[in-house]
């Protein structure tokens, strides 16, 4: 079994990018690794804070690991929130009062298209990759659904007639931006295995 060290402090984070592994790869939390503190994010894009992230959590543990950041970005407000999509109605990181701020900033809006966009960072052996992956919808006229987390419920991904809060956790990984870019993670780590030597 290969592990790697999801830095990451979100629970939610956490059980998708397990269901997402395939067989032979498991992912070890900050918390089994005893890392308890909210890490930094202090960059202007989703790249800058995943780095930030991924290079806080190596310089203390000194082991192989991954940090992604994720973003909502609505074409009608200029790609808004983009990298301040947690704290978008302040620094509590309430996810009511985030989504309520998107929809009233689109109110009257006609054009409610919007993507998910999550970055990936991974330090191997001191060296230092990004992937990344998208997911493309719209931001309903209201909230819909309970399942998921975030801005789920008033996220409906393009060919869906559903939000990702109503949709079953294999759906959504089947077609979300962690889901995308974590198996791309994954492929460049099995590909990469696969040309080590032994
Ligand atoms: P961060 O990547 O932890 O900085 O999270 C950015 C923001 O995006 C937070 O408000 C999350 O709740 C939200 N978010 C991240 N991933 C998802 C998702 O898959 N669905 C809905 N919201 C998400």
């Amino acid at each position: 079994m290969s592990t790697l060290i999801f830095a990451t402090g979100n629970p939610h984070k956490v059980s998708e990018v397990n269901q997402v592994l395939s067989d032979g790869w498991e992912v070890r939390s900050l918390a089994e690794m005893g890392i308890t503190e909210e890490l930094p994010e202090n960059q202007d894009t989703l790249e800058g804070n995943a780095l930030e992230k991924a290079r806080y959590v190596y310089a203390i543990l000194g082991e192989d690991c991954f940090a992604e950041d994720t973003g909502l970005e609505i074409e009608a407000l200029g790609g808004e929130p983009g990298v301040l999509t947690a704290r978008y109605a302040g620094d509590s990181k309430d996810p009511d009062a985030n989504m309520k701020k998107a929809l009233v900033r689109l109110e009257g809006a006609t054009n409610r298209h919007a993507r998910f966009r999550t970055v990936i960072a991974l330090i191997l052996d001191g060296d230092e990759f990004l992937f990344e992956g998208i997911a493309s919808g719209s931001i309903l006229l209201e909230k819909s659904g309970t399942g998921g987390f975030g801005y789920d419920p008033i996220f409906q991904p393009e060919g869906f007639e559903e939000s990702f809060a109503e949709m079953d956790a294999t759906t959504k990984n089947r077609i979300s931006h962690r889901g995308k870019a974590v198996r791309q993670l994954i492929a460049f780590l099995e590909d990469r295995t696969s040309k080590s030597p032994r």
